[in-house]
């Protein structure tokens, strides 16, 4: 017997009577199904107690006993799925963790925008390039970034390519996590090459000389340095739920418990074009366990989302439901006030994140995608400010973030221009912190969560 019956009339393929938006164009139904099919018997990527473990740490984010630190890239490149770069975005994830626990004093749940998140929703069908219209690019697991025809030509067989990145990426995280790279002895050792000789980075190599410190003095009077909570980290994946044939077909019954999960990733997110309340993400979402987000950008409706909440979380269970709020640096004093007090009348238990990276965005004059870090900080500052003066839990942060030297986002301790933007501008999607950005940023929520 399932702990939890499903909900009613649900299946894990009752979204197909529902409209899905932001789905690709495939060219042609019967080689979709071919690879669904093969998806579906493949192994499942996460297993169901780790997902079970997540929901437990995010019902402390609930209540301020620990805190989300969700981040990645906007959307993973098969070509980037190389050891050195995963291990880059690991490394930055520990460090902003550490970061967190340390100068915060609070317990940091990992999540990675990581080993999955290859499907992109886009605001228009198409884009222009020169002179060509071509269809838009959609996340790698459904056509290719390079501005050609060809390129852009949904390819079902991407999915199960994207299967298996994910698999190889999962299987290095792992190693990384488990086999001593995550120990906490070793956490001067995360600091990057081109990180450690500016500010950033000497600040963080106090702080791990510290904790270096700290660890020497536990072992001097014979604490055991023999456990996980030294020796392992435990970091968990995530991406936006948006195909939902490829999420269908990895969507299992655990066998210890008879309930049903997504086994794509521990955590999934609807985004803020896909959260329909009578939509097929919504109607997918609601019936597997996983802790599910969702984005919310500044043009909600509070009646809508009491409805969403309904649906997702009937029974209010702490954990389950992570609402990430996108409102941008302007309009979140104006938003967020009203949508926090009338959930809180009514105690709904909600995870409290906010992303300050979608409603900042802005072209450069240079034409590229940019945001700026002052931005991205006034929104997370705005956010905090205003949990604490409504009496609600600011319980995370959702980034788009890189281990590596980009120059994406404009200023940040080194100061990036826009003239710079085109230095090492990377992303096939939104622009990213880099590794110096995300850190500074990490020491700036520290300060404002141990208050
Ligand atoms: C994203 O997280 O990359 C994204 C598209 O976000 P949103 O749905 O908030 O726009
Ligand atoms: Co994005």
């Amino acid at each position: 017997m399932p702990t939890t019956t499903p909900p009613r009339n649900w299946t894990k393929a009752s979204w197909k009577d529902f409209s899905a938006l932001q789905q690709p164009s495939w060219p042609d139904q019967a080689s979709v199904d071919k690879v669904l099919a093969e998806l579906s018997i493949l192994p499942p990527l996460v297993f169901a107690g780790e997902i079970r473990s997540l929901k437990k740490l995010l019902a402390q984010a609930v209540t301020g006993d620990a805190f989300l630190l969700q981040g990645g890239d906007c959307s993973e490149n098969f070509s980037q799925i190389t050891a050195p770069k995963i291990r880059e975005s690991l490394k930055v994830l520990l460090q902003m963790a550490v970061t967190l626990t340390y100068a915060g004093a609070v317990p940091v749940i990992k999540v990675g925008r990581i080993a999955g998140q290859f499907a992109k929703p886009r605001s228009s069908d198409t884009e222009q390039v020169g002179d060509l219209i071509l269809s838009s690019y959609r996340g790698d697991m459904v056509n290719d970034a390079e501005p050609t025809v060809e390129a852009r030509l949904p390819n079902p067989k991407r999915m199960l390519k994207g299967y298996n990145m994910a698999a190889s990426t999962l299987n290095l995280l792992r190693a990384f996590t488990r086999g001593g790279f995550a120990a906490l002895h070793r956490v001067q050792a995360w600091n990057q090459e081109f990180v450690s000789q500016s500010p950033m980075g000497r600040s963080y190599e106090r702080m791990a000389r510290q904790i270096d410190q700290a660890i020497k003095f536990m072992e001097t009077i014979g604490i055991s340095m023999d456990t996980p909570q030294i020796n392992q980290a435990q970091f968990f994946t995530s991406h936006e739920a948006l195909l939902l044939g490829y999420e269908e077909s990895l969507t299992r019954i655990d066998s210890t418990t008879g309930d049903w999960y997504d086994c794509s990733a521990h955590m999934l997110w609807i985004g803020e074009r896909t959260r329909q309340v009578d939509g097929a993400h919504v109607e997918f979402l609601r019936g597997v366990l996983n802790p599910i987000g969702v984005k919310l950008g500044p043009d909600y409706d509070i009646d809508n989302i009491k409805q969403l909440i309904d649906v997702l979380n009937p029974d209010n269970d702490p954990g389950r439901l992570t609402l990430i709020t996108r409102f941008g640096m302007n309009n979140v004093e104006e938003a967020l006030p009203p949508l926090l007090r009338e959930l809180k009348r009514e105690g709904r238990n909600i995870v409290w994140s906010c992303d300050p990276m979608h409603a900042n965005t802005y072209t450069a004059e240079s034409g590229h995608k940019t945001r700026s870090f002052n931005d991205i900080l006034n929104e997370v500052t705005s956010f905090f400010e205003i949990h604490w003066a409504e009496g609600t839990i600011p319980g995370g942060v959702h980034f788009e973030l890189t281990g590596e030297n980009v120059t994406e986002c404009t200023g940040g301790a080194r100061d990036i221009i826009d003239e710079d933007l085109n230095y090492n501008y990377q992303t096939t999607c939104d622009p990213r912190l880099n590794a110096e950005q995300s850190l500074e940023v990490a020491f700036q929520l520290a300060e404002m969560i141990r208050r």
